[in-house]
């Protein structure tokens, strides 16, 4: 069988190991920033700062209760202007959209003044509030991400999501793990939730608990990084093999495998 003399990270040569050590220490900054980077984009939709399920429904499915505008302005959007600005323009969504009183409230010059440098219809991904017409579209009720926003971000995913577990696991493949079935589960989970995470995005659409399993497949991603990425720092730097197998040379050999 193929996995016979399989080489341990302790029979690398030092410039391999300094090579791995420094992919998965970017590899790791760059997860920090994905994960910070999903509570900015969803946290706080549904008025609650942590992140939730019902942030991920919202995002995904939109929300019974709130326009777009208001689930912007509660999550992303927040920090964008003074909470006292925040609760004129939101009393005017809830009051109805009033034509009239977004000039005589000044909700145009609140929009002008904190909104515009971004939402100017310069850039195609995100909204163009400049002037009533183009507001009220962001003031109908929230069906969450559209599907052509969802497949474009789909294949980012798949394929960017794929590298990077490619590369974790395939470093982390050195490791030395007994039982193998349990090394062959921490390596297969993430492919397996990012299948599940992008699948549910959609059936977030029609099904809307299946936030949850947005959710947990995330979860089960960040966890199987993390218990990847550990194990590789650790054996690599501080770990001794069994003394059976260093009497192999450190080979693992497929009868101490099996
Ligand atoms: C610094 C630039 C910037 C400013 C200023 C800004 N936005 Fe945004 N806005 C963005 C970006 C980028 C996105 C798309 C990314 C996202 O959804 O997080 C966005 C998305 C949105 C969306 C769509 C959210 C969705 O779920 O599709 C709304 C509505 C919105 N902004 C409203 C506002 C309002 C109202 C203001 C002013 C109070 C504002 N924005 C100020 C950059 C900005």
């Amino acid at each position: 069988m193929n996995q016979q003399h399989y080489a341990h990270f302790s029979m690398f040569p030092m410039s391999m190991r300094v090579l791995y050590t420094s992919t998965l220490i970017v590899l790791g900054i760059g997860y920090l920033f994905a994960m910070i980077h999903i509570f900015s984009s969803h946290a706080g939709r549904d008025g609650n700062p942590m992140l939730s399920v019902d942030d991920l429904i919202i995002a995904y499915s939109g929300s019974k209760t709130d326009t777009k505008l208001e689930s912007a302005l509660n999550g992303p959007m927040a920090n964008m202007l003074p909470t006292e600005e925040r609760n004129k323009v939101i009393a005017w969504v809830r009051s109805g959209v009033s034509e009239s009183e977004y000039t005589s409230n000044g909700i145009d010059e609140i929009i002008g003044k904190r909104c515009l440098t971004c939402h100017n219809g310069k850039n195609p991904h995100i909204p163009n509030l400049k002037g009533f017409e183009n507001l009220s579209h962001v003031t109908e009720a929230d069906t969450g991400m559209d599907i052509f926003t969802l497949v474009r971000v789909s294949h980012i995913h798949l394929f960017g999501i794929t590298f990077i577990f490619f590369i974790v696991s395939t470093i982390f493949s050195h490791a030395y793990i007994r039982p193998l079935w349990a090394k062959c589960i921490i390596i297969m989970v993430p492919f397996i939730a990012i299948i599940l995470d992008i699948g549910s995005w959609y059936l977030t659409k029609i099904y809307p608990p299946f936030a949850w399993i947005v959710m947990g497949s995330g979860a089960l991603m960040g966890v199987a990084f993390a218990i990847q990425w550990v194990i590789s720092i650790y054996q690599m730097w501080f770990y001794t093999l069994p003394q059976e197998i260093l009497d192999q040379g450190g080979f693992v050999s497929q009868k101490v495998d099996l």
